[in-house]
């Protein structure tokens, strides 16, 4: 089986030209929906038809024009959500729901009728202060908390419903698929609806099911500021979009992808969030079909719950944001989060889709990557220059030449002749590696993979019934359809030891080109009229491709764990809950100054929508970064979730040590930094997987009522105690950073130094700089010093960097394990400590009973930051006190920083104790 190397196909002359990529126009079901304008819906609940059962309230809604019922389902789910269903009363056939997205079944509260009268139906649930009005005609529900409407549905009357209908006796004729149509013909010119089948370029597609596109309007009252929907190279705030320019959900493979721009790119999470200073709310739109989501805010006359008349003197202008939103195919199925804070919103929504999954610690240490290293020898090298350089690594990775000619699985036999040993030197240097899986299977007989599935018939089909066929990295290529259990299963034992050749423990996955990519393709992806298992086309499950090719390689490399090892696996596709499988980045970024300021609301962007493990490609993937730039992206990196320096096949070397002294002394100290920060990192991850918490956030979140934080996206807080502000200008010598809070107090990271007056500060920054703040009333766990890799560095000892506020108070905290099993889970082996300042009394408490982890490792240091006067003594005494004395605690203060210093502590980690400042 020798590499057929002429067959094999390349990017860079397939996938960059934006032509090749619809913009809304291109859209048919778009153009459909536009025909709808706003005004009155054509939508009437029939309020005979209410039925109220244990789990909904059910009820019909009809078009006026076509007469087609649809049924209405809405849910009060446990932690103050609602779910709103519709789809039709009697559909020729089932509509796709999207499966395997939602952790469980919600958890329902009982509705109850609290007045059906006069074309109003109002709704109460048990135990939230929260109702649902419900208007008949025109359809239209309204959702109030407290008093206050938070947000209407069909408030602009642009529901949408194409009904299921059979095709036309002759699909060709324009004027019978017009008959068939169900919007209103008036008001169509000649264009073509693209009902039962739409061009793109030369690409035909075929749709079996005729027109099935649905859409929804919502209406988010008080509220301005919208955010979410990812994945767009734009702004963190979302923008008013105008006709043809809405933010799609498409995703797609697209080779450095513009900035500001709506278009689709690989992943896709149909949950936006609003937010005002009393409340944050969220839509959770969950349809896997393309989406498309229209966005104008507009200011309006204050809103009044629609049964009291307004009182007209009484009456603010004040800002609301609609959001209209339309997609292919399926149902509507709407999660209405209510908030109020934006923790609640997150919990909310992870309620719903699942949480970061707890990463091995060495995923977050710093990961050399490259499209390629070449051999064995080169990685040896490159693992080898690291140490040389004295420069922290933890993951090595490999892309798609190690191959055998792209077939994943499967080993280059004279560049990497010898996978085990290779992987045995990198374990004794505590080291790993991650090679890349891609979906697509080598069309060849001999490749026993495809042949396997080929028998199977596990591959998506084309619309014959036949496998599908498309052109990637191999050539000619079937892509396998992880929609299907069954194939699911059969896939993720190919990660057994034993099926894969040449794996070992240290061996863990990224999952590439999985929008799917397929380079002749229309837009570069599937026909949407391939068929997947159970006869979906592929237009209905689309979106959720990578997150199944995620989920199953996840799983995978569990199983070969004997259920024992948290996996890592990194996709670039994803979708809503893809944070339950691992990590995602950004795509093919390129090495410009611009890449590097769009990565941070990106990246925000992407957290909030629940995915906290995030990165971009450090130094830019596309060209050749200056040395600035690239010492700038490694600053920035250091303090991002995912951290993975990567670059393109054409771009030339570029490991830290190849841009002179200066540069490579920059880049280590901003890894070495990385490794330090590394218990905190962890310890926010874990708060991500219990709770929930974004470890990357926007300022807003931490301070919601701070309007001047809303739009900012040039900084982010990293957890709740650190403020970053990457140098994202090239030869910058200042940056303008906005500390927000009146009340808060802000200390220089690195310098100590405290800063007294929030507001916008101008910082003066050397190439060295990375600005970084630290929060009064924070403690940040950190370790003294670092080693060659995270494992190298369990039993290095810990500093805890306390920055008391202006009360003198601080609170913080530690979360350690074994940083790679599932122990921390089944046998609740973890510490969770809980550090307290308070009236001048530091201590180390147990934060979670329940966790029990033996380890030897010290806090050896304490740094007080804002600590106003010199103090007599210090002393420190154990919980557990054998000896029963206080010990004297050697200390230093430097009146210039207000910091107090506290060494040669040797305080178990896990032990309780308290130090005595007098
Ligand atoms: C596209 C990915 O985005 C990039 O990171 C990778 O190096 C190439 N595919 C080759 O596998």
């Amino acid at each position: 089986m020798e590499p057929a190397k002429e067959e094999e196909s390349s990017v860079q002359d397939e996938a960059v030209d934006k032509s090749n990529f619809k913009n809304c126009n291109h859209i048919a079901f778009y153009r459909r929906q536009k025909l709808l304008l706003p005004g009155k819906s054509l939508y009437q609940a029939l309020l005979d038809s209410v039925t109220l059962c244990n789990d909904s309230v059910k009820l019909q809604i009809i078009n006026e024009k076509n007469k087609v019922p649809l049924l209405v389902e809405i849910y009060a789910i446990d932690g103050n959500i609602f779910r709103l269903k519709i789809n039709e009363v009697s559909p020729l056939k089932s509509r796709y729901e999207v499966p395997d997205v939602l952790i469980k079944e919600p958890t329902t509260q009982r509705l109850s009728i609290a007045q059906k009268e006069a074309g109003i139906l109002v709704l109460t649930c048990a135990n939230e202060d929260c109702k649902i009005h419900i208007t008949a005609n025109p359809f239209q529900i309204e959702l109030e908390s407290k008093g206050e409407t938070v947000l209407s549905v069909n408030t602009n009357g642009l529901l949408y419903f194409e009904h299921l209908q059979p095709p036309p006796q002759n699909s060709k004729t324009t004027a019978q698929k017009k008959e068939d149509a169900s919007i209103d013909s008036s008001q169509e010119n000649q264009e073509d609806l693209g009902l039962w089948q739409e061009e793109f370029g030369s690409f035909l597609d075929i749709k079996a099911n005729g027109p099935s596109s649905i859409g929804l309007d919502f209406s988010l009252h008080g509220c301005e500021h919208v955010y979410g929907i990812p994945e767009h190279a734009e702004t963190l705030l979302l923008k008013n979009t105008s006709d043809d320019d809405a933010y799609r959900l498409f995703n797609l493979d697209v080779y450095g992808h513009k900035i500001h721009d709506k278009m689709g790119i690989y992943g896709s999470v149909p949950f936006l969030l609003a937010h005002k200073p009393n409340r944050t709310s969220g839509i959770f739109w969950l349809n896997s079909s393309e989406t498309l989501v229209e966005i104008n805010t507009k200011a309006v006359m204050e809103h009044v719950p629609s049964r009291s008349p307004p009182d007209i003197t009484k009456q603010r202008v004040v800002p609301q944001t609609d959001v209209r939103w339309m997609s292919e195919s399926g149902i509507i199925d709407v999660f209405l989060l209510m908030g109020p804070t934006p923790f609640d919103i997150f919990k909310q929504y992870a309620q719903l889709t699942g949480t970061q999954a707890l990463p091995p610690l060495f995923s977050l240490g710093y990961h050399q990557c490259r499209w390629n290293y070449e051999d064995e020898q080169d990685v040896k090298t490159v693992d080898t220059a690291f140490d040389e350089h004295d420069i922290p690594y933890d993951v090595i990775w490999l892309d798609i030449e190690h191959t055998e000619g792209k077939r994943y699985f499967t080993w280059d036999k004279k560049k990497f002749q010898h996978p085990k040993r290779m992987q045995e030197l990198l374990k004794r240097k505590k080291r790993k590696l991650v090679v890349i899986i891609d979906p697509h299977i080598k069309v060849d007989p001999m490749y026993a993979l495809y042949s396997q599935a080929k028998k199977k018939g596990y591959f998506v089909k084309n619309r014959k019934g036949q496998d599908f066929e498309g052109i990637c990295w191999p050539g000619s290529s079937s892509y396998l359809d992880f929609t299907n259990p069954e194939v699911r299963e059969w896939y993720a034992d190919q990660f057994a030891f034993k099926s894969y050749k040449g794996s070992t423990d240290i061996l863990f996955v990224w999952n590439d080109m999985n929008e799917p990519s397929v380079f002749k393709g229309a837009e570069l992806t599937m026909q949407r009229d391939a068929v997947h298992h159970g006869n979906w086309e592929h237009r209905e499950v689309h979106n959720l491709y990578g997150f199944y090719q995620q989920m199953v390689t996840a799983e995978g490399l569990i199983k070969r764990s004997g259920g024992q090892k948290r996996p890592f696996v990194l996709t670039r596709s994803f979708f809503a809950g893809s944070q339950k499988y691992g990590a995602v980045w950004t795509g093919d970024n390129v090495a410009e100054w611009s890449y590097l300021k769009i990565s941070i609301p990106m990246l925000l962007t992407i957290s909030i929508a629940g995915i906290s493990f995030c990165g971009a490609d450090v130094g830019g993937f596309i060209g050749d970064p200056e040395p600035e730039l690239l010492v700038r992206w490694y600053q920035a990196g250091a303090y991002q979730p995912f951290f993975r320096g990567h670059a393109n096949i054409e771009s030339k070397r570029r490991e830290p040590w190849l841009f002179g002294d200066e540069n490579t002394q920059i880049i280590r100290e901003a890894i070495r930094e990385r490794y330090t920060l590394l218990p905190y990192l962890y310890s926010l991850f874990y708060r991500a997987h219990t709770t929930a918490e974004p470890v990357m956030r926007p300022l807003w979140v931490e301070f919601p009522k701070e309007q001047e934080t809303f739009g900012v996206e040039d900084e982010y807080m990293l957890g709740n105690a650190l403020l970053v502000h990457p140098v994202i200008e090239q030869e910058a010598t200042t940056v303008n950073v906005l500390l927000p809070g009146s009340d808060e107090v802000w200390y220089d990271f690195r310098r100590f130094r405290r800063l007294d007056y929030p507001g916008t500060l101008k910082i003066p920054v050397t190439l060295e700089s990375i600005p970084v703040f630290q929060r009064g009333g924070s403690v940040v766990p950190l370790k003294t010093t670092v080693g060659r890799s995270t494992e190298w560095m369990t039993d290095i000892s810990y500093e805890l960097r306390v920055a008391l506020d202006s009360k003198d108070f601080a609170v913080g905290e530690l979360y350690l394990d074994d940083g790679h099993s599932f122990q921390y889970l089944h046998k609740k082996q973890f510490l969770h400590r809980k550090f307290t300042f308070h009236k001048n009394v530091f201590s180390s408490s147990c934060a979670d009973e329940i966790g029990q982890y033996h380890t030897k490792c010290v806090v050896e240091r304490v740094l007080i930051l804002g600590v106003q006067k010199q103090p007599t003594s210090v002393t420190v005494s154990l919980q557990d006190k054998r000896d029963g004395k206080d010990k004297e605690v050697v200390f230093t203060y430097d009146a210039k920083t207000s910091m107090l210093t506290l060494e040669k502590l040797l305080l178990n980690v896990g032990a309780d104790w308290e130090i005595h400042i007098k």
